[in-house]
């Protein structure tokens, strides 16, 4: 059974026809920020399915990742870590490539940010082919992390969120939109 919060969340997220481009639905989470008692809720529903797990790392995927990571990462007593898009982080990064609808596109890391052993959740606002998290799992692998799962808001239904990409992960998402 569906938890009560859900239909609320989902009807506070607006969509918008054919942004950025035509054929696209573009899934505005904005208004969802604008109700604090949806956007609240929102944050309660990650950190109790993920409090007590023994998460020291919550991982935030650029851009959308970095508004509901930090209030998850804060309420569970883990770090925040930011994934984000090449050139921006300051340090000494690592980067793993990810292949999007036409070319290939890049996450990125700062070294030491994480350590080999630790247990880390990933978020992002929403799961479409499951690339851009694919990239951030392979980033967080390649220094020994642990992934306890990715989770996201909004899950575009008909794709395989625990399809190849993702096996054997497994994906958690609030709202799934037709
Ligand atoms: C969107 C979304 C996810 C990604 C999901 O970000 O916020 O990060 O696409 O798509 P995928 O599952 O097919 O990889 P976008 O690329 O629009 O970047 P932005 O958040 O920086 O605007």
């Amino acid at each position: 059974q569906q938890d009560p919060r859900i239909p609320k969340i989902s009807s506070a997220i607006r969509v918008i026809p054919n942004f950025p481009k035509p054929g696209i639905m573009f899934q505005d989470i904005t208004t969802l920020l604008l109700d604090t008692k949806a956007f609240s809720d929102t944050i309660d529903l990650f950190v109790e399915r993920y409090k007590g797990q023994n998460i020291s790392v919550v991982a935030g995927i650029e851009a959308r990742g970095f508004i509901f990571g930090p209030p998850i990462a804060l309420a569970i007593g883990a770090k925040f870590v930011p994934i984000r898009k090449p050139n921006k982080l300051p340090g000494e990064v690592i980067s793993e490539e990810y292949s999007l609808e036409y070319g290939k596109d890049k996450m990125e890391m700062h070294v030491g940010a994480v350590q080999a052993g630790e247990r880390a959740l990933i978020i992002d606002d929403l799961v479409a082919t499951g690339g851009t998290l694919s990239a951030a799992i392979r980033l967080l692998e390649r220094v020994g992390v642990h992934i306890v799962e990715c989770a996201c808001v909004i899950e575009l239904s008909g794709l395989k969120v625990c399809g190849a990409n993702l096996i054997p992960l497994a994906a958690f998402s609030i709202t799934v939109r037709e």
